[in-house]
């Protein structure tokens, strides 16, 4: 049994948690997630006010997230820290903490990817969320779609050719003056739009794609974007809830087809969502009734895992300590990061 403590302050939530297990046989023993509400006055996240806020939240998060799983001191045997992608003052806040403590207390420290943090949260929850399986990594500045036949072999399928999804999400809810992050707001007004009104090309999804075609599972969000500023201005205010309906749609439909293509190519009857759209219900039912079809089981994590949280980063940090990795004191926070493991499909 291995007892990790997790760190995640890549962008606008500080969090620290602590998980104990071995393998995929992981138990969460506490999580504390706090939100900077301050940027929700700008509209998006300002970066300098981030990492300031991550150091006056980081050491108080910490404590908590130790108390409440009664964890003392030494009791931790590794720390896991978000080292990239994100906001590098941010990540700095939550590396160098990560990096004292564990001199400190005389233990090992890693570095996580973010990204890899978001496949392993719906493990936490749900026991057969564990490889073999497809995912697909929804959030705020990342979408991918991922075979997963194991842990820490991540064959990319397709990615999104400009904005991602959360981001297509945050922006539609700027142009309907709908306050950040956007995605709930736009999920909400959309139930109540009359899907009739507005249609919205599904971007980048044709019938005539092949797989050879590398536009069969890639993903763009921009046109869409685009389509829904050229609505709003030609409408009224009236409109809007239609408007988000139409996009909520089309953004929903090739999210879930790409999905099912690589389910069908791929054989895997297992679908793994992660990233704070994955917390998106209308997404997740329609992901269900669709791989339904295809015998596939749909995994999604609680609104809690699907956004930024230390849960996510210890479980994919204790696979990491598991097969013996560690990281360097002089390890560095980076803006961009190749997700370890990454390769292209076969
Ligand atoms: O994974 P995440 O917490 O942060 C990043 O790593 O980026 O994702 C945040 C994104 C935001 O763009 C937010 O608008 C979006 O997730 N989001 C949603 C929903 N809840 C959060 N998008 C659509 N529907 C939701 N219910
Ligand atoms: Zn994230």
């Amino acid at each position: 049994m291995t007892r990790i403590l997790g760190i995640e302050t890549s962008c606008d939530e500080t969090s620290a948690a602590v998980i104990e297990g071995a393998g995929d046989d992981v138990r969460l023993e506490s999580l504390v997630i706090l939100s900077q509400d301050v940027h929700r006055v700008f509209g998006g996240v300002v970066p300098e006010i981030a990492s300031r806020q991550h150091l006056t939240a980081i050491v108080p998060v910490v404590t908590r997230a130790l108390e409440d799983a009664g964890a003392a001191a030494g009791s931790i045997d590794a720390i896991a820290v978000t080292n990239g992608p994100g906001l590098v003052g941010a990540l700095l806040v939550g590396v160098s903490f990560a990096k004292a403590y564990a001199f400190a207390q005389g233990i090992p420290f890693l570095g996580v990817h973010h990204m890899e943090g978001h496949l392993f949260a719906t493990a936490l929850e749900h026991r057969d969320a564990v490889p073999p399986f497809v995912g697909l990594l929804v959030s705020g500045g990342h979408t991918m779609l991922v075979d997963v036949p194991a842990w820490g072999e991540y064959h990319l399928l397709g990615r999104t050719r400009d904005d991602a999804a959360g981001e297509a999400f945050d922006k539609v809810a700027k142009l309907l003056g709908l306050p950040y992050p956007g995605g709930p707001h736009v999920e909400r007004l959309a139930k109540t739009g009359d899907p009739a009104r507005f249609r919205f090309s599904r971007p980048m999804l044709r019938r005539d794609q092949g797989p050879a075609d590398q536009e069969y599972y890639d993903l763009s969000f921009s046109g869409l974007k685009t389509a829904v500023l050229n609505a709003v201005r030609a409408g009224t205010p009236d409109d809007a809830p239609h408007i988000a309906r139409a996009f909520h749609d089309a953004i929903v439909d090739t999210l879930v087809e790409k999905t099912a293509r690589a389910v069908q190519r791929q054989g895997r009857a297992r679908v793994v969502l992660g990233g704070g759209v994955a917390g998106n219900r209308t997404l997740v039912a329609a992901m269900r009734a669709r791989m339904e079809r295809l015998g596939a089981e749909v995994y999604a994590p609680s609104n809690r895992l699907a956004t930024d949280n230390a849960a996510m980063i210890a479980r994919a940090g204790l696979f990491h300590f598991e097969r013996g990795e560690r990281s360097p004191l002089d390890l560095n926070a980076f803006a961009s990061l190749p997700l370890p493991g990454l390769a292209t499909a076969p």
